[in-house]
């Protein structure tokens, strides 16, 4: 309270009116996420640590235009999905005929929310890898631990996170020889060199992959460098940049690439500084 008494009662109504609209901006989805706050996760962080910033990424990140997180009121609640009240006891030991973990279906139920319906639900949930929410794996990490808290004890970290293919358990995954995992092969596999040069000045169709130019143009947009990647690849028409052609970067590599793939990959986009 002194902080508002030190500025004067004239500031009041200001101050309300700017948490009105804080307040009030937080429930429209389209403005809620744009761009969404980078939030720092550290390895080292505990199942616990990883819950509370969890906590905020779930309130930022629109799943609570959704979801509601009401204590004593069973799965149906108030919202168009599942209350997420003791979600952590409900699915102790995951769902039948998926994963047989509460981990490993939380997983599944953000990066692949179609894989198991919920009863009396619709498959209305997005991918939390896609917009809006645009986790990246780091704040899957994140959200799952503090998913684990409501009813349960937080125990997952960054390095036990399942990758997505673990998680949906789905036996049409495809097998680990034909999925890449080198960053030289996926380039090579996803058709991103004919379009991408590796030679700093080369322009093919697209601007050719140097870390440095790569930071200049997510600087340009205020963006970290890696979320600015990982968001050209899985939705390239979010920027245009007017010096190449519009329209032109496959706009599936989303569904194609796996959750592992895109972090390897943008990992390496965003270290190798060209030129070999
Ligand atoms: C557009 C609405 C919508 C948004 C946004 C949304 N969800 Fe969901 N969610 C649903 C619906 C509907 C279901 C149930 C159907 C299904 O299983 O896909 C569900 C299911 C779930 C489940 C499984 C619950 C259970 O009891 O088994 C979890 C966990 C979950 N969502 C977490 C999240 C998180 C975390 C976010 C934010 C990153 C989020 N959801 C965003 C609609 C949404
Ligand atoms: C058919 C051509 C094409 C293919 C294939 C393609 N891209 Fe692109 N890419 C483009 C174009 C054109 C742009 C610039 C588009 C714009 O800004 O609107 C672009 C932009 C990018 C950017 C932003 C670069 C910057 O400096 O701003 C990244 C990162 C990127 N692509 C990664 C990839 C990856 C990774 C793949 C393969 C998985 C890939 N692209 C495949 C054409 C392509």
């Amino acid at each position: 309270m002194r902080a508002l008494t030190t500025y004067g009662t004239a500031t009041l109504p200001a101050l309300l009116v700017l948490g009105f609209f804080v307040w009030f901006a937080n429930w429209i989805p389209q403005t809620r996420w744009d761009p969404p706050k980078t939030r720092e996760i550290a390895t080292t962080m505990t199942p616990a640590e990883l819950a509370v910033v969890g906590q905020a990424i779930v309130r930022e990140r629109g799943c609570l235009s959704c979801h509601t997180i009401e204590p004593g009121q069973g799965i149906k609640g108030q919202g168009r999905g599942p209350n997420l009240a003791g979600v952590a006891e409900r699915r102790a030991n995951g769902v039948a005929g998926g994963p047989d973990t509460l981990i490993g279906y939380l997983t599944q139920a953000l990066y692949t929310p179609g894989a198991y319906l919920v009863e009396g639900f619709s498959n209305i949930m997005p991918a939390s890898l896609k917009a809006p929410a645009k986790l990246n794996r780091a704040e899957v990490a994140a959200v799952v631990a503090y998913l684990e808290s409501l009813g349960g004890t937080p125990s997952v970290t960054l390095a036990s996170l399942p990758a997505p293919s673990d998680a949906s358990a789905a036996p049409a995954a495809a097998s680990p020889e034909t999925v890449p995992t080198d960053p030289a092969a996926m380039l090579e596999a996803f058709d991103c060199l004919g379009c991408h040069s590796m030679e700093p000045g080369e322009v093919l169709v697209g601007p050719p992959f140097v870390a440095a130019q790569l930071r200049a143009a997510a600087d340009a947009q205020g963006m970290a460098v890696d979320r600015y990647v990982m968001q050209s690849i899985v939705d390239p028409r979010a920027i245009q940049r007017t010096e190449f052609p519009a329209d032109t970067m496959p706009d599936d590599y989303g569904e194609r690439l796996t959750a592992t793939q895109l972090f390897t990959l943008t990992e390496y986009l965003t270290t190798r500084e060209g030129g070999q």
